[in-house]
């Protein structure tokens, strides 16, 4: 409670903040501007914000499905039906985007909007009407359209055959993406395929915490995982192949990561591998295939358990080679960070993930940094930490920053919202003075918006949204000041 009164009389008045004692802030290092060639943005994703989710022929998706079944799922109740109406209202979001001077947007196709039952012939022009239209508006005001190609509104037809647990989804995948880019490639030049694997395929098919709500520890996010990977490394490649050449665009996929401090680096290895490598490894090693300390552990464990195979084998030559290189850059999702220890006893249940990475949370994690109205804690240490070690890890590959936010429970002075803006920002500026490739950055979000299970009591916005009037008008925060001024001077200290 005192260090967020601290930072919020910090942030009143507008000056330096040594927070030391705290241990959660970066120290500027190097020059204070950012390179001329640094792109600033800003970040949604369609369910979150469209609404209109039976309108103009949308067919159901399985958020759309489960909350209308589980309202009791939701911190408020709430779902996505209606939210913040950008569907028929992204005139007011264009406004806040020019208001901001960003330099693109980030935001997603909703997959049962423009094919209401996941499969390409059934197209509804409507949907391809509204994507246009948003892709042509952001051009005409000089605007990047950066598009997320899932979102996790995955059909419900899709889900009929296990989603992203059963291999069919990779053609399926494929047919959408290759739809997208012959409808908007001609437009959109950055494209995210899959948002956050591991808060996709943990939650959803692991421990059951989101849609589709699969219980199957130890095997149904490792499944999820390896197509994942296929999806994403055969829309790749498909590009490559149709569309490069005349197209010139880039793809990267959008991986969150928090950043496993400790204080044995064998120890922070091995979390970064469970906790990145997964996806990383396969996509942008040299070697290819999953961490082998991964395949090493999880095969013994199934062994030991009993299985017969392991529970997440190799990818195998054929998909290695389709999988390994399938990047132009990495999209990096930032919000907090990780401390991570060896545990003392066995953790986890047989079989499980937790089992697998066998590594527990140091008690007391950074609860002197600041904690926001979800989980999150104020780490942006974690930030710079965490680009370093791409850049060592990773060959140096272009990152572009896509989520990096705040939450808090709402009101327009939001100086912990600029406060974290700023050290975050900081560590990229940091780290891109030390040899880190970052290219660009998006912050979450643009506008308050339907936040999954914390429904609308959680707000990550710039803006806020009036959710009783008709018109559901957009207001500036403080932060929408704040990031306006370090756009367009490409520096960091402002008062608002
Ligand atoms: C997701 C967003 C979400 C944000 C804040 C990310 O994991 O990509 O959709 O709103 O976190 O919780």
């Amino acid at each position: 409670m005192w260090s967020l009164l601290l930072f919020v009389i910090i942030g009143l008045i507008g000056s330096e903040i040594s927070v030391d004692a705290l241990n959660c802030t970066v120290r500027p290092k190097g020059s204070s501007k950012f390179p001329k060639t640094f792109k600033f943005g800003a970040a949604s994703s369609a369910y979150q914000v469209e609404g209109a989710w039976n309108v103009d022929g949308k067919g159901p998706s399985i958020w759309d499905e489960y909350l209308h079944e589980h309202p009791d799922l939701v911190k408020d109740g709430s779902n996505a039906d209606d939210s913040v109406e950008s569907y028929r209202l992204f005139d007011s979001d264009l406004k806040a985007l020019k208001e901001l001077g960003v330099d693109h947007y980030r935001f997603s196709i909703a997959w049962p909007r423009i094919f209401p039952t996941g499969y390409v012939n059934s197209k509804n022009q409507k949907g391809i009407d509204y994507y246009n239209s948003v892709i042509d508006k952001l051009l005409a005001n000089g605007i990047e359209p950066v598009v997320t190609i899932f979102h996790w509104e995955l059909p419900v037809n899709m889900q009929k055959f296990g989603g992203f647990s059963n291999s069919f989804i990779v053609d399926h995948f494929v047919d959408y993406a290759e739809q997208l880019f012959s409808l908007f490639g001609d437009r959109v030049k950055t494209w995210l395929t899959i948002n956050e694997p591991n808060e996709m395929c943990k939650f959803g098919f692991g421990n059951a915490r989101v849609p589709p709500m699969i219980v199957a520890p130890g095997i149904g996010e490792y499944l999820c995982y390896t197509n994942l990977l296929k999806a994403h490394g055969a829309t790749y490649r498909m590009y490559q192949e149709k569309f490069a050449e005349k197209q010139r665009g880039k793809i990267g996929i959008p991986c969150n990561v928090n950043y496993m401090f400790s204080n044995d680096s064998d120890v922070t290895n091995r979390g970064m591998d469970f906790e990145f490598g997964i996806i990383a490894h396969p996509i942008l090693s040299k070697s290819g295939d999953l961490p082998p300390i991964v395949l090493h552990d999880i095969a013994k464990n199934s062994q030991e358990e009993g299985f017969k195979r392991s529970r997440l084998p190799s990818l195998g030559k054929y998909w290695t080679a389709i999988i390994q290189g399938s990047a132009d850059f990495l999209a990096l999702n930032y919000y907090t960070a990780g401390q991570i220890e060896r545990p003392t006893g066995p953790v986890g249940a047989i079989p499980s993930f937790d089992r697998d990475n066998n590594l527990t949370s140091t008690p007391h994690a950074f609860e002197n940094c600041p904690q926001a109205s979800t989980y999150l804690r104020f780490v942006p240490e974690g930030l710079e930490a965490l680009l370093k070690y791409i850049r060592d890890k990773y060959d140096n590959i272009e990152v572009k920053m896509t989520e990096n936010g705040w939450s808090d429970s709402g009101g327009l002075d939001d100086y912990m919202r600029i406060e974290y803006v700023k050290n975050h920002l900081q560590a990229v500026l940091n780290a891109i003075n030390d040899g880190c490739n970052v290219t660009s950055y998006a912050p979450w979000s643009l506008v308050d918006s339907f936040e999954f299970l914390n429904g609308y009591a959680d707000k990550f916005g710039f803006y806020a949204v009036n959710m009783t009037s008709p018109n559901k008008e957009r207001t500036p925060k403080k932060s929408a000041r704040y990031y306006k001024k370090v756009i367009k001077t490409r520096k960091l200290n402002h008062k608002v």
